[in-house]
């Protein structure tokens, strides 16, 4: 992963390099205190020691026993889903479809359950609590779905959760596969391990090679912004919501990286949003927001950085040569050529404006790229959290909203849902 900061110093708000170089010494300290999470393995940091933690072979004998499967289901929420979805849509399902069932939404679920070959369907259901309200109704759900259509689910489902859980229980009451979320790692961190490989080993995916970039990544942290991609990405970032850039828009320019815009969103959220400070995440699309979102990126509230992000190499589709004068100039030329294009002209519409934004690099969409950028962005996350003194790995308001929901449903005594009945009006 390859990232330049440059346009991001010198723009409104304000970064210098020497500003960067006096928060050097904190991002220091951060990283000793990273290492020693990491050593410890403590709970989070753990996280970061996946590249060498995570068992590639378990999760491949894991998904061996399904024969040839038509479609895998990713049945979570959250960090339970989306890391699976972004690899299945970096990587590609060469074959295998996937589908994510993570709201609730009747209408939604119905449609989908409709459109998948059940029969020849896997579904990978994963929850970390095994507890999660909206996971567990879904999975209900597909199941008896499962049971109409004469389909044995229980030969055609892989679980991934917690030591305890509903979801543990009902795994061992049906004798159901399943593995064991690591210890000390939070979903949204969650990635690189049994939460989302199964969805890569399925579709024939290298997973080692994931884990390679992921590591490639992790050897590169050092005890200065300067020496660590990662660590350059998490710092300007800290420094620059700081100065006023209250939001960060991450726009791949990738259609293949559109779900990564939306984990790399989850992963700062709630990881950061904590004790009034935090950056809140936007996606977009390159260059399809250029042409709607980039207008107020450029001219709107100086409350912005912009994280550009792009592959060094791209499937070539050349644009074919025409005989109309006006579009000689994309004749002979291809279609990647045109999105590194637009890429640069809103890297340079950006710094004109005086907009501050960084650019991130990979050389290829492909396994270790991905494992790479993945694991820079956790590390990122997880030094700025350092920075901030935020609880990078808890997510108090997330669960107030579980308890509250389960409360409203009757699925405990929790105090959260008196609160709901409590709703204030306007009289
Ligand atoms: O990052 C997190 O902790 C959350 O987004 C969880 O992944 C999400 O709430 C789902 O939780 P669980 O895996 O326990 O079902």
């Amino acid at each position: 992963m390859y990232v330049d900061i440059g346009n991001a110093l010198d723009a409104e708000p304000r970064l210098t390099r020497a500003t960067l170089e006096r928060l050097d010494e904190r991002v220091a300290d951060a990283h000793d205190r990273i290492e020693r999470g990491r050593a410890d393995a403590a709970h989070g940091y753990a996280a970061l020691n996946l590249p060498d933690t995570a068992d590639p072979d378990a999760v491949r004998a894991a998904v061996d026993r399904f024969d040839d499967p038509a479609a895998v289901l990713t049945v979570g929420i959250g960090g339970s889903a989306l890391g699976a979805a972004t690899l299945a849509e970096a990587l590609g399902g060469d074959g295998l479809d996937h589908y994510v069932l993570d709201n609730v939404d009747p209408a939604h679920v119905d449609a989908l359950l409709d459109s998948l070959p059940l029969g020849d369907t896997v579904v990978h259901v994963v929850s970390r609590s095994g507890t999660t309200a909206e996971t567990l109704a879904n999975f209900l759900i597909v199941r008896e779905a499962m049971d109409r259509a004469g389909v044995d689910w229980t030969r055609r489902t892989l679980v991934t959760t917690g030591a305890d859980g509903n979801l543990r229980e009902l795994a061992a009451r049906h004798d159901l596969p399943a593995l064991d979320v690591p210890a000390g790692v939070p979903g949204r961190f969650s990635a690189l391990s049994t939460v989302a490989l199964p969805v890569a080993a399925l579709a024939g995916h290298d997973v080692d090679a994931l884990l390679d970039g992921a590591r490639a990544e992790a050897d590169r942290l050092a005890g200065s912004l300067f020496d660590s991609p990662a660590y350059a990405y998490g710092a300007v970032c800290y420094a620059l919501e700081r100065r006023g850039a209250a939001i960060n828009a991450m726009v791949p320019y990738a259609e293949s990286l559109e779900y990564f815009a939306e984990w790399f969103a989850q992963l700062w959220a709630e990881s950061l949003g904590k004790d009034a400070v935090g950056q809140t995440p936007a996606r977009a699309l390159g260059a399809t927001d250029q042409h709607s979102q980039l207008q107020l990126y450029r001219a709107g509230p100086r409350d912005k950085l912009v994280t550009l992000v792009r592959p060094r190499e791209r499937p070539r589709i050349p644009i074919p040569e025409t005989d109309l004068d006006g579009l000689a100039y994309l004749g002979g030329g291809s279609l990647g050529d045109l999105l590194d294009a637009e890429f640069r002209a809103t890297e340079a519409s950006l710094a004109a404006a005086n907009c501050p934004n960084v650019r991130i690099e990979l050389d290829r969409i492909d396994e270790r790229g991905v494992g790479e950028l993945l694991y820079g962005m956790e590390a990122a996350c997880v030094l700025y959290g350092e920075l901030a003194g935020v609880e990078t790995f808890t997510q108090p308001a997330v669960e107030w909203g579980k308890r509250a929901a389960r409360g409203l449903l009757g699925g405990g005594d929790f105090e959260e849902a008196d609160a709901v009945g409590e709703k204030r009006r306007l009289v």
